[in-house]
């Protein structure tokens, strides 16, 4: 048997605006995103809204104990920020923290760690957005706020998911809110989420830990041709190192702020108030493959399940991000590697040696289908072994791993993928919201109980 250390943390993830629904209910706010799905039907699959999500805003409970069938020791939830804070700050909504404090007083009474993280992308609409200092204010109005409410029952905290991931989406390609192509607002942004990480930390007085979950893919080049190295020494720059030093050292990477030095990209001023970090949270699907600057930029995510629809990234004068012929791939094309987990996961700790790591998201969306009753999501929980057993294969070299999240607890929205691509340990029916334990939510019962594979 493959056993894992004792105390790893067996776990899901979630997002609020994935799985809540009630999106105008008992005075939540709006968000970004509420309102980039209202306004742009047309760039979310099949115009799919967060509007009811799950409903696990009333069937928490529920939740909570199929939680415990799986054998959860850990839960990964993201907090509403304008359910909080409507307004994005200002009074707080006190049905929102009614909600919270159920819902978190329900996990410690199931024995079930509380991972929280503040931001996972559901900015108040109020604020405008990260481009506005301001932003980095409200939000520890927002943390404080979360750290003196709820900081006696969680455990973990997570600033931060995936800042580079929501700010690519969001400032580069043009997928997600606010939708533009501005590499001077990119880097602004990224360095007003950075400062605002590590100032929460500094305001954090509780006894949990505090980390930030970031997206890290390894970037291999595509070629052995040098220019592609290059265009994956810069990828990997950019899109990991930008984070990873920014997190855990402090400060940036110093070949990438002079690459955007001479770009005209910086802000007025890279200063961050250096925090320790006490875990890394590594989110991890897929490794790239990079070739040199392309002459255009284009970008494109298959949000439709189809496979012949290709993702595409290039950016005109920097990289491109390609795919591996050979690999294997998912529905959505997004390529299969559980190697590269343990790739990352040994750059890590030869990087920042210090540092705990946990796997906070990792999983694979398929077109699940409810047949019979039982939905059998066999190539999942092969997806799963595989990636736990890179994981143990990172351990044995000696890497600090303390837990793994699957992404998700339960089917939710896809965000542009909306709801066709399914995550989730339980089946949920889009017309009556039932949850059914796919035959993965069993097999990982059985893990969790033995420590292992
Ligand atoms: C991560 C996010 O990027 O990947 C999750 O933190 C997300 O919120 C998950 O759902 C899977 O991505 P997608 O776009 O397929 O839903």
């Amino acid at each position: 048997m493959t056993s894992f250390p004792s105390g790893f943390l067996w776990g899901a993830a979630t997002a609020a605006i994935q799985i809540e629904g009630a999106a105008d209910l008992d005075g939540k706010g709006r968000s970004v995103w509420d309102d980039f799905c209202r306004d742009h039907p047309d760039r979310i699959f099949e115009q799919a809204t967060p509007e009811v999500a799950c409903d696990h805003y009333h069937r928490w409970e529920e939740d909570i104990r199929w939680m415990q069938q799986i054998g959860l020791s850990s839960y990964r939830l993201s907090l509403s920020w304008p359910r909080l804070l409507p307004q994005g700050r200002g009074r707080p909504n006190p049905k929102g923290i009614e909600f919270y404090d159920r819902l978190l007083d329900g996990l410690v009474a199931a024995g079930i760690k509380p991972n929280v993280t503040l931001y996972h992308w559901d900015l108040p609409s109020a604020l405008g957005s990260w481009e506005d200092p301001d932003t980095v204010e409200a939000y520890l109005e927002f943390a404080l706020l979360a750290f003196q409410k709820f900081a006696d029952r969680v455990d973990y905290w997570c600033t931060f998911n995936e800042p580079g991931w929501t700010i690519l989406n969001g400032y580069v390609t043009e997928l997600h809110p606010p939708a533009k192509h501005d590499l001077r607002a990119a880097v602004q942004c990224s360095h007003h989420m950075m400062r605002a990480h590590h100032l929460a930390r500094s305001l954090y007085r509780g006894p949990g830990k505090v980390g930030i979950a970031v997206n890290l893919s390894p970037i291999f080049p595509a070629t052995d041709d040098p220019a592609d190295q290059q265009a994956a020494t810069t990828a990997d720059g950019v899109l990991n190192r930008w984070f990873l030093d920014a997190v855990a050292r402090g400060k940036y990477p110093e070949e990438i702020v002079k690459a955007y030095e001479k770009r005209g990209l910086l802000p007025a001023s890279l200063d961050l108030p250096a925090a320790p970090l006490d875990f890394l949270g590594v989110n991890y699907y897929y490794p790239h493959h990079a070739v040199a600057s392309p002459a255009e930029s284009f970008f494109h995510l298959n949000n439709s399940g189809k496979k012949d629809e290709a993702c595409k990234f290039a950016l005109a004068g920097c990289f491109a991000l390609v795919a591996d012929p050979q690999a294997e791939k998912t529905d959505w094309n997004w390529t299969i590697d559980p190697g590269a987990l343990t790739t990352l996961l040994e750059r890590l700790h030869a990087d920042y040696p210090e540092l705990p790591v946990m796997v906070t998201e990792n999983g694979i969306g398929l077109p699940d289908q409810l047949i019979d009753g039982a939905v059998d999501d066999g190539p999942r929980i092969e997806f799963v072994t595989r990636h736990l057993r890179a994981i143990h294969a990172a351990i044995e070299h000696g890497c600090d791993v303390r837990g793994y999240y699957m992404w998700s607890l339960m089917d939710n929205f896809s965000w542009i993928n909306g709801y066709k691509k399914r995550y989730g340990f339980l089946y949920v029916d889009r017309h009556t919201q039932e949850r059914t334990p796919k035959k993965s939510a069993e097999w990982f019962a059985g893990v969790a109980a033995r420590n292992g594979l």
